[in-house]
């Protein structure tokens, strides 16, 4: 049992302190962003933040989240508007940029990688405002524990929707 913070909200969690923290999201919290790949920090589908920083929830104990801030896909409208000072009225009809630039490049095929891929770009994007395309690359690729896989082959369009959302949070295209 533990309480952790999850998209602003504190939770309280009734799960093991060493069950999986994607399995806390999902099963416990209906927080079904967050996708199960292949269990083993191989694919990036299962992704959060944690204070910021993407880590693998397929792998990650939830115990490790308490005292820390998790975002899900679910949560980064609310994280924009955050650091934004939107105002709650606004905040109703808010994606987060990246979000947006995914629909307006309709970077998805199938979906199921979206989740982690979206997590990144936003991890990257808080990082870096203006990142080149090998700053792109190198995030997707080498920064994590592993590759961000999409079996689909949607990499091109990724690569242009995160230009677009970086565009749209003040960064240039
Ligand atoms: S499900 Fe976590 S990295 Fe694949
Ligand atoms: S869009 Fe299908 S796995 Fe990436």
């Amino acid at each position: 049992m533990a309480i952790i913070v999850v998209n602003g909200v504190r939770r309280d969690v009734q799960a093991p302190a060493d069950t999986p923290l994607l399995y806390v999201l999902r099963n416990e919290l209906e927080l079904t962003g967050p996708q199960f790949g292949c269990g083993l920090a191989q694919c990036g589908s299962c992704s959060v933040l944690l204070d910021g920083k993407e880590i693998r929830s397929c792998i990650t104990a939830v115990s490790a989240a308490v005292g820390k801030d998790v975002t899900t896909l679910e949560g980064l409208p609310g994280r924009w508007a955050k650091q934004k000072g939107l105002s709650p009225a606004e905040v109703e009809n808010t994606l987060h940029p990246v979000q947006q630039a995914w629909i307006e490049e309709q970077t998805p095929l199938c979906g199921f990688c979206q989740n982690g891929m979206m997590i990144k770009a936003t991890e990257l994007l808080e990082r870096v405002a203006t990142p080149t395309v090998a700053d792109i690359k190198e995030a997707f690729t080498t920064s994590g524990p592993s590759a961000h896989l999409c079996r689909c082959g949607s990499y091109t369009a990724i690569i242009q929707a995160v230009q677009r959302a970086a565009s749209a949070m003040g960064g240039s295209r």
